[in-house]
């Protein structure tokens, strides 16, 4: 009997330890409890018989008992909205990749945020747009050619994807103009996707980024004009740099430019190497006219250029359409 009381202890202490409890219900120290029977005096049989089966009810009680403990702690809950695996340890977690900004909403960041600085507001360009904002409202009269250079998108109902974010100006100067007539500035920028029907290779592609600017002010000038992006270009490139620029013509400024930095030689430039980084010029007044504002009382400066060629030059990128691509490879170069 002591025996079996020790047993009972013993099976009892590991059952309730174990991970698969039902195994120790047919553990060899059960079996050899059977084997006794026979050597047992018949007079002792039927007690030691009903010690053994009460010995395994007792023990299947806590069979069942630590099973349903067990069930317990390793049901979890299924989320069906969570967005990583529920079963997950937190390690797992975090060793997950995650998913990283692009570079260029990274650039287009710091793009904004130095302009933000100096005083500009920054406003989000549209994705879709009309005639007037892409052309009338900038002094493209109708069927001037100079509309056939900008390879423009038109949906069937006649919208526009923007191919410039110059279908911004109109907005934001009839709404700058009580600033304007408070005495302030207009000064805003404004960033987006653009859209052209261009054959794609290694320097154009149908989707691009831009960033326009504009400043509308009692008495700008050109010089402040070349000074605001001179600024721009040396805080970006984190280095001074020299500029030029050379008459261009787009119908909303007059004088039109064409603004160049050299290719710094950190950047693998040679003096003399001229980079052409955007358009910019003077408003002119029939874009002011259009907007309600005196081109009598107020003057203003605007440019605009692409995003991509800024990061292009910056990062030694050789090839446009790796930005569209979403070609980890590319992408994991900016993930520092
Ligand atoms: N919108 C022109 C383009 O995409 C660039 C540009 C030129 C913007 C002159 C301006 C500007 O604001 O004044 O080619």
């Amino acid at each position: 009997m002591t025996n079996i009381d020790e047993l009972r202890a013993d099976l009892l202490a590991r059952i309730t330890q174990s991970n698969d409890p039902r195994s120790i219900l047919k553990a060899d120290e059960i079996k050899q409890l059977y084997t006794v029977i026979p050597t047992l005096d018949p007079s002792e049989r039927g007690s030691y018989g009903k010690a053994v089966n009460a010995l395994k009810v007792v023990l299947e009680a806590a069979v069942v008992e630590r099973e349903s403990t067990l069930e317990d702690s390793t049901v979890v809950p299924l989320d069906v909205t969570a967005p990583w695996d529920v079963n997950a340890t937190a390690l797992q977690l975090l060793s997950t990749e995650q998913g990283t900004q692009h570079p260029l909403t990274r650039e287009l960041e710091n793009v904004i945020d130095i302009f933000t600085r100096m005083g500009f507001e920054a406003i989000e360009s549209r994705q879709i747009d009309d005639d007037h904002h892409m052309f009338g409202a900038l002094n493209f009269p109708e069927n001037h050619p100079a509309r056939d250079g900008y390879d423009t998108f038109r949906t069937e109902e006649g919208f526009i994807p923007p191919a410039h974010t110059s279908t911004m100006q109109h907005r934001i100067l009839k709404a700058g103009k009580a600033k304007l007539e408070a005495g302030g500035n207009i000064a805003a920028v404004s960033y987006g996707r653009v859209f052209r029907n261009e054959d794609v290779d290694a320097t154009h592609e149908h989707t691009f980024y831009q960033c326009e600017g504009i400043f509308v002010s009692s008495d700008a000038t050109l010089g402040q004009m070349l000074g605001t992006l001179r600024s721009f270009f040396e805080v970006y490139y984190g280095q001074k740099l020299k500029i030029k620029t050379q008459p261009a013509y787009f119908p909303f400024v007059e004088p039109g430019l064409e603004f160049a930095i050299e290719k710094p030689a950190a950047l693998g430039g040679k003096p003399g190497d001229w980079l052409e980084m955007l358009g910019c010029g003077m408003i002119h007044p029939n874009v002011l006219r259009a907007a309600d504002i005196d081109p009598e009382k107020y003057r203003g400066f605007a440019w605009g250029g692409g995003i991509e060629r800024l990061v292009m030059l910056k990062y030694g990128i050789e090839d446009l359409r790796h930005f569209e691509s979403g070609k980890l490879q590319f992408l994991r170069k900016f993930n520092s």
